[in-house]
């Protein structure tokens, strides 16, 4: 079967919209997929063609994203990935993705393509590696008990209309995306899409609402949820779905989680995408007042291990050679010198014997900032020729907050 793939060019979207909904097996609902929409990018779209048939289908969000340090990095967003049924397992994805990672590589585009995956098993064979979790956290209410956090009395929550509030939401957005890797800027269809609430996929709850936590009349944070009831023989046992909390502080943090925890007929308060180390989880007296759920999150895979690892920068001083193994991007496979700290850092060729070799899928595991490194070498997946290279480079890439997505795609 010869594939070839090419951009799809002015008719992309209705292309990508037809391949979506008969891979995923559904029919997307016009407002759904009106705000997935707004945020395509046509030109970054390609299809895999069997003769004239379009059998697959990836496209590429141009996304900003934290990195260790903290700094901005341009980053690849891979979405919208299907193969038609009538096509599968002849290495339709395959073809797809080595276009995609030469593409990026030949461009000089993103150095990092990061995505979610359907199913997890898919995206390791391509050089992806797990880089972020998704904590699911359901917090019994009657169990909400917190810890005092000074300064959250003086805060205050009210409702807001959500396009109202839309810049001034959009300005405590931008003020955290620093403080931990991972987190997206969210350019104007992005942040349009976090209130668009389209009916279909409201699953029975109510519309989006917006709160605004304020301290002497600025406002600190905010948060978006949505209250889905449940009448049941024993009492109201509803559910407080919370879908975004940011505050530029810890009290208003604080203020908005008690709020969120605390709404008359909801037992439970439920958000999807939480880090482990979010405050939350330190605040609640009772530490299994939160049942928690992990599972794996971003995945992330260095297009160019040069440029990557370069621009991130490093909690502690690291001097290392490091052989990558990589069968898909060859222009990375081999010994690498990396050297940096918390200022700078570099990566170049070397002719050295490595310190520690590895899949480029490890490394992206890592890059992020994610305590994956000794965890990979204990379990014999990463092999250290000089003792002490494995503590001293999973330190090093290790940040002092957990990486997290918190924009799904
Ligand atoms: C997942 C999907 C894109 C795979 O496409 P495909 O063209 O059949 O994949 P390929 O033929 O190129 O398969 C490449 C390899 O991946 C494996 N693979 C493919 N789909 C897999 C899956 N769902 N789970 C585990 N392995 C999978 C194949 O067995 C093959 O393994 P091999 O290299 O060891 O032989 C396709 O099945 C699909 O469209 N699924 C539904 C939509 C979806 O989940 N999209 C991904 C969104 S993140």
């Amino acid at each position: 079967m010869t594939i070839e793939v090419r951009p799809l060019g002015a008719d992309a979207w209705h292309q990508a919209f037809t391949m979506m909904e008969l891979s995923f097996g559904e029919t997307w609902p016009q407002d759904a997929a009106d705000v997935e929409r707004a945020r395509f990018e046509p030109d970054r779209s390609i299809g895999a063609f069997v003769g004239d048939t379009l059998a697959g289908h990836a496209a590429i969000y141009s996304f900003t994203m934290t990195v260790p340090g903290p700094r901005s990095l341009d980053v690849a967003g891979v979405s919208l990935v299907g193969v038609l049924p009538t096509h599968r397992r002849r290495g339709v994805l395959t073809a797809l993705m080595r276009h995609q990672l030469h593409d990026l590589h030949e461009s000089g585009r993103e150095p990092v393509a990061v995505l979610t995956a359907s199913e997890p098993a898919i995206y390791g064979r391509y050089g992806y590696g797990c880089a972020t979790q998704w904590v699911y956290a359901e917090v019994n209410r009657a169990k909400r008990a917190m810890r005092p956090v000074p300064g959250s009395d003086e805060v205050t929550v009210r409702y807001a209309d959500p396009e109202k509030s839309l810049d001034v939401c959009a300005g405590v957005r931008d003020a955290i995306v620093p403080t931990r890797p991972g987190y997206v800027r969210h350019n104007e269809p992005w942040r349009r899409g976090e209130i668009a609430d389209p009916e279909s996929e409201r699953g029975g709850a109510s519309a989006l609402r917006c709160v605004l936590a304020e301290r002497d009349g600025e406002v600190t944070g905010f948060a978006y949820y949505r209250s889905k009831a449940n009448w049941e023989p024993g009492g109201p046992n509803g559910t407080t779905i919370v879908q975004r909390v940011h505050a530029t502080d810890t009290a208003s943090y604080a203020a908005l989680w008690r709020f969120l925890t605390d709404q008359d007929l909801m037992s439970k308060t439920t958000h999807r995408r939480l880090s482990l180390d979010d405050p939350l989880l330190s605040w609640l007296r009772d530490p299994r007042a939160a049942m928690v759920t992990v599972r794996d999150g971003m995945w992330a895979r260095l297009v160019d291990v040069r440029r990557a690892l370069s621009e991130r920068r490093y909690t502690t001083p690291l001097d290392v050679v490091l052989e990558v193994r990589d069968d898909l991007c060859p222009w990375n496979a081999g010994r690498w010198h990396l050297a940096g700290d918390g200022s700078g850092a570099s990566c170049g060729r070397v002719d050295r014997e490595p310190d520690l070799v590895l899949d480029v899928a490890d490394l992206g595991a890592a890059y992020f900032g994610r305590p994956v490194l000794a965890a990979l070498g204990a379990a014999g997946l990463v092999e250290e020729r000089t003792p002490g290279s494995l503590a001293a480079t999973s330190r090093a890439f290790t940040s002092e907050v957990l990486p997290l997505l918190d924009t799904p795609f």
